[in-house]
């Protein structure tokens, strides 16, 4: 049976980790396992650096990425998520999506032998936070310890989402230790919460930056109103007031930590320019680590497939 990528932890560690050095692994090294294939590539929602860096991802795999936007494939409207997948399934030796409803994608995985690759869903954003440990690696190193983060502490501060998620359980399954600070109402839900304790990730907790900053290696932040949540932004925008993260809260972290963020940034919202331009931001690593991070994924579950 095909392996998913739905969520970080449809990994176990050691496979992480295997997936992970696939993608520090020079693109000629792995030998085209994509040739004269194709991956769909199903948006139905706007994206720079995923789409990107999966379909050069794709090409540098040697094979040939189809973008797909709702209005032709019609998710649910036009013919199911099932059957779009059936369909794609077809033509296709991987199907990788960006939508709202994580339940498509569970949906998709279930009827269909080829990998299912979530580029972004309301719960989850798995390629992300690849592309973030990566960065965290090229900053720090492979840890000595027991497991490769082991030692790094990885704070977040601002609305706890579905990079969130992913990133902790990425950070947290590779040995980091990782914070939480968000304004209250803008924690993890209780599932959220249960899935990355059930990865043996116990995060800490902060009512303000200030609580869980200082000691950390990675400051991240990301926006405080994803896509689908449009209709709150005047909302969050009013909760977060004082949130917002600068260069001054990253140097609190201590003197090497690194400013984070997924991008796109919104800039002077959860993040002023200073942090974002400053000589503490990685964010156009992580940016670049994207394309890295496709090309480990789909040849690693290509491979196990
Ligand atoms: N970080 C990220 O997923 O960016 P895009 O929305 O531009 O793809
Ligand atoms: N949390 C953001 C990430 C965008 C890459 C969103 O879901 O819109």
């Amino acid at each position: 049976m095909a392996r998913h990528l739905l969520e970080i932890d449809d990994l176990t560690p050691p496979e992480l980790w295997a997936l992970i050095e696939l993608c520090r692994v020079e693109p000629a090294s792995l030998q085209r396992p994509l040739d004269g294939r194709g991956v769909g590539c199903v948006f139905l929602k706007p994206s720079a650096r995923t789409r990107n860096s999966t379909e050069m991802a794709v090409v540098q795999l040697g094979g040939h990425p189809v973008y797909i936007t709702d209005p032709e494939v019609g998710i649910d409207t036009r013919e199911t998520a099932e059957d779009v997948a059936r369909t794609l399934a077809c033509y296709h030796s991987a199907i990788c999506a960006r939508v709202f409803d994580h339940g498509v994608l569970e949906r998709m995985a279930t009827v269909v032998d080829i990998p299912i690759i979530n580029l972004l869903s309301d719960a989850a954003h798995p390629l992300q936070a690849i592309a973030d440990v990566l960065t965290i690696l090229d900053e720090f190193g492979v840890s000595a310890g027991p497991a490769p983060l082991d030692g790094r502490v990885v704070t977040y501060v601002g609305d706890a989402n579905n990079v969130t998620r992913s990133l902790f359980l990425a950070a947290g399954m590779l040995g980091a230790e990782v914070r939480l600070a968000t304004p209250p109402g803008y924690g993890f839900d209780d599932v959220d919460l249960d899935r990355i304790r059930a990865a043996g990730i116990e995060p800490a907790f902060g009512d303000r930056p200030d609580d869980v900053v200082p000691g950390s290696d990675v400051v991240y932040t990301d926006t405080w109103t994803s896509m689908g949540q449009e209709a709150e932004r005047e909302r969050r925008l009013r909760d977060f007031e004082g949130w917002t993260v600068d260069e001054a809260l990253v140097t609190a972290a201590g003197e090497r930590a690194i400013f984070m963020h997924c991008l796109p940034a919104h800039r002077g919202e959860e993040a002023s320019d200073d942090a974002l331009d400053g000589a503490s931001s990685r964010i156009w690593t992580q940016a670049a680590h994207r394309l890295s991070a496709a090309r480990g994924a789909l040849a690693w579950l290509v491979r196990e497939g």
